[in-house]
């Protein structure tokens, strides 16, 4: 019998897909390498539905004999073990992300005399606009919140951007970059503090009260479907704090961020530049123990920040208190530094490895800002936060403009850098 190979996400499907399908059913048995859920979060946007609920409805379509997971976006393990006469493809691969994979294919096929046909791509079909559509009909608060916990399990580094409004949440939930042979994006949001309290003009002491924040994170939560992790501050008062978490789930946020600080909070970037007091292992670990104990989902992460670093308390006393709040039950441990080099963070990440109980961990490398992503990921962290960067930027391109205008008296000089007005327009849809 002849065999034949196609594979896909099959996240949505649409009448492409079947015209595929059904031109290869033409050629021979058809066997479908559906994407594992951790091969589509690799290269795309996180899958709407399971692996398991994509092979039932691939199973079921006409000319389809078997299903098998295809583990990695390269073809060539499941080539290898099929050893079909023919792989089928669109023929929109030829060039883009997808050109080196399917070289691959090409030259493995050879080996055995298989062959690549190439359908012509079927018009007026497009994912991304199907994608957009979705993001378009939006998220509901319990899906929203689930999919963080979903991300620590498909992902061997979730990748978090500050948005400290809605403009800035827009930028995180749309921004893509293609590279080789991948759509890089960000996986979640971060609400910062110090965005937060900056981008309304105030210092960051949690002197903006909770009523304001949430002002912040629903702004947010109205133009976006990405998780949110909220930077929590200190969580204020046992008392409050329970309050805190129970809100918190209600919006559908994901996470919230509590540091082991008392007293007026200052910036941890001050390190001890500034007088800050950590919290004792004793009243921290009830706080924790007291938020999870107040909520009322299993998808809410209660995500515990340590700053023993920040404060010169050492590593030894950094990894007794990841023990001591893993064992209160906490869903995440944020190790923070602001060292400018990354060692003190990868001695910790060293020696958390070797703990038995382990929680994901959460890194937040403003000062060390050197170190890349895939580094942090073979350390073991699970979760790195770009704190503060879009705010960092807009600051200086808005100063900028201020200072040109009032230099020449006029806005000529500083309009050739902005964005042109025809763009500003259209930016959000909808405004015609
Ligand atoms: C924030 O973004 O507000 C944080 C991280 O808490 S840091 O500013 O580094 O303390
Ligand atoms: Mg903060």
């Amino acid at each position: 019998m002849t065999r034949v190979y196609l594979a896909m996400s099959a996240d949505i499907i649409h009448h492409g897909h079947i015209n595929v399908i059904s031109e290869a059913s033409r050629l021979g048995e058809v066997t479908v390498g559906v994407l594992t859920d951790e091969v589509i979060a690799s290269y795309k946007r996180f899958p709407l539905l399971s692996y398991e609920e994509r092979k039932a409805i691939v199973e079921n379509i006409k000319g389809v004999v078997q299903v098998i997971p295809q583990e990695t976006l390269d073809y060539v393990p499941n080539l290898l073990k099929i050893r079909p006469h023919y792989v089928v493809h669109g023929d929109d691969w030829r060039t883009g992300v997808q050109q080196n994979i399917r070289r691959r294919v090409i030259e493995t096929l050879e080996e055995w005399g298989g062959k690549l046909i190439e359908i012509p791509y079927t018009r007026g079909v497009s994912i991304s606009q199907l994608d957009e559509a979705l993001s378009r009909i939006g998220t509901t608060p319990a899906s929203r919140m689930r999919r963080l916990r979903r991300l620590l399990e498909l992902k061997p580094i979730v990748r978090v951007m500050e948005a400290h409004n809605g403009l800035t949440g827009l930028i995180v939930e749309k921004t893509r970059v293609s590279c080789a042979e991948k759509i890089k994006e960000f996986d979640a949001i971060w609400i910062s503090s110090l965005c937060d309290s900056t981008a309304k003009g105030k210092p960051d002491i949690e002197l903006v009260d909770f009523t304001s924040r949430l002002n912040t994170i629903n702004d947010i939560l109205e133009v976006t479907t990405k998780p949110i992790i909220l930077d929590g501050d200190t969580g204020g008062q046992i008392e409050h704090f329970i309050f805190t978490v129970k809100t918190l789930e209600r919006l559908g946020v994901s996470a919230v961020i509590i540091e082991d600080k008392v007293g007026l909070k200052k910036n941890s970037l001050f390190g001890t530049d500034v007088p800050q007091t950590q919290d004792s292992i004793e009243n921290f670990t009830k706080k924790i123990a007291a938020g999870k104990k107040a909520q009322l989902t299993r998808d809410f992460l209660i995500v515990a920040r340590i700053e023993s670093l920040i404060l010169k308390a050492g590593l030894e006393d950094a990894l007794k208190r990841a023990r001591a709040y893993i064992a209160a039950g906490v869903d995440a441990i944020m190790i923070h530094s602001k060292s400018s080099e990354p060692d003190e963070v990868l001695d910790f990440c060293r020696e958390y490895r070797r703990f038995e109980n382990r929680v994901p961990l959460v890194t937040v490398p403003t000062t060390y800002c050197q170190i890349t992503e895939q580094e942090l990921s073979d350390a073991g962290v699970n979760i790195v936060i770009y704190a503060n960067h879009l705010l960092r930027s807009a600051y200086p391109a808005m100063l900028k403009t201020a200072e040109s205008i009032l230099e020449h008296g006029r806005a000529y000089e500083a309009d050739k850098g902005l964005m042109p007005i025809r763009e500003i327009l259209n930016l959000i849809p909808g405004g015609r």
